[in-house]
């Protein structure tokens, strides 16, 4: 570590906007990695390489998969219009940034090496099915796996330079998503990944979280200290004025649940696009 790099008290304070109460015993270079992370949403006119996607990519493969189903596709998507056409399912409040970033990756909840299999196996066995696809519990393991392959993605984004913002707002149309990469119908697009070099300039920091105390439970959970926030309200409205912008956590969360939110971000059609791609959700 030079002089330069912040100390791993100086990581956790600003972690969580407070003294953390505790001294890690031991400190390394991913931990910083993890501790500095912020999204990204102003990009530097910069391409990312082909290889650095790929890198990139292998990082996100080299996730733990549940049961070794491999249940996750990602589209690198590099060209403009495609962007623009991302963007316009981002939404108004989205779209700059998700047309300047150098790439969108859209990953996908694929069953088709699935399907694929379960069809080779019923031409020698017809009983086979693909009985799974029936259930709630395999979309959430595809949700799973995504999540985990995308975020060894930014870890990988980050050591190597590059920032990155993940894109739920793909979800408000994701069969629009499926059409402009051009998924077929068993093939749900389910969060996106911008990648780019950070312009420094932009007007954000590492944003303070939740006190750990609300956060972790040891042996059992602990309903009241779950919800014991302190002063985190105060310590995010903190954060949010030292860049010009108001934000209280609180309040935020609310406006974000209710039904308005729900509906503008057509959270509410989702159950009929896994219905549409071949799951029950039973
Ligand atoms: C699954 C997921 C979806 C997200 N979707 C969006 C999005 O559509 N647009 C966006 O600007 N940020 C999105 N974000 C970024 C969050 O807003 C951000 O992580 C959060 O505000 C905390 O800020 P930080 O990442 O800078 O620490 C998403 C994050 C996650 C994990």
């Amino acid at each position: 570590m030079t002089d330069q790099s912040p100390t791993p008290a100086e990581l956790l304070a600003a972690r969580y906007g407070s003294d953390p109460g505790f001294d890690p015993p031991q400190w390394n270079q991913t931990l910083t990695t993890l501790l500095q992370h912020r999204s990204v949403r102003r990009w530097l006119d910069r391409p990312v390489s082909e290889d650095t996607i790929r890198t990139i990519v292998a990082a996100a493969q080299s996730a733990s998969t549940s049961s070794n189903k491999q249940i996750v596709s990602v589209v690198a998507v590099r060209d403009a219009e495609q962007k623009r056409a991302l963007a316009e399912v981002g939404g108004p409040r989205q779209a700059a940034h998700i047309s300047t970033a150098p790439v969108v990756l859209v990953w996908l909840i694929d069953t088709s090496r699935i399907r694929a299999s379960v069809e080779r196996a019923r031409r020698e066995k017809p009983v086979i099915e693909y009985t799974a696809a029936e259930y709630l519990d395999e979309v959430l393991v595809g949700a799973c796996d995504v999540g985990i392959n995308a975020q060894n993605a930014v870890i990988a984004a980050r050591s190597l330079g590059l920032g990155t913002c993940f894109l739920g707002s793909l979800r408000n149309d994701a069969e629009r998503v499926g059409e402009i990469i051009g998924a077929p119908e068993h093939v749900v697009p389910f969060v996106g990944l911008e990648i780019g070099y950070a312009d420094p300039e932009e007007p954000a920091g590492v944003k303070p979280r939740i006190p750990q105390g609300a956060y972790l439970h040891w042996d059992r959970y602990d309903a009241d200290a779950a919800t014991d926030v302190g002063e985190y309200d105060r310590i995010l409205a903190d954060y949010f004025a030292q860049y010009d912008q108001p934000g209280s956590w609180s309040a935020g969360l609310v406006s974000r649940v209710g039904p308005k939110a729900v509906k503008v971000a057509k959270r509410h059609l989702l159950r009929g696009v896994f219905e549409r791609a071949g799951f029950s959700l039973k």
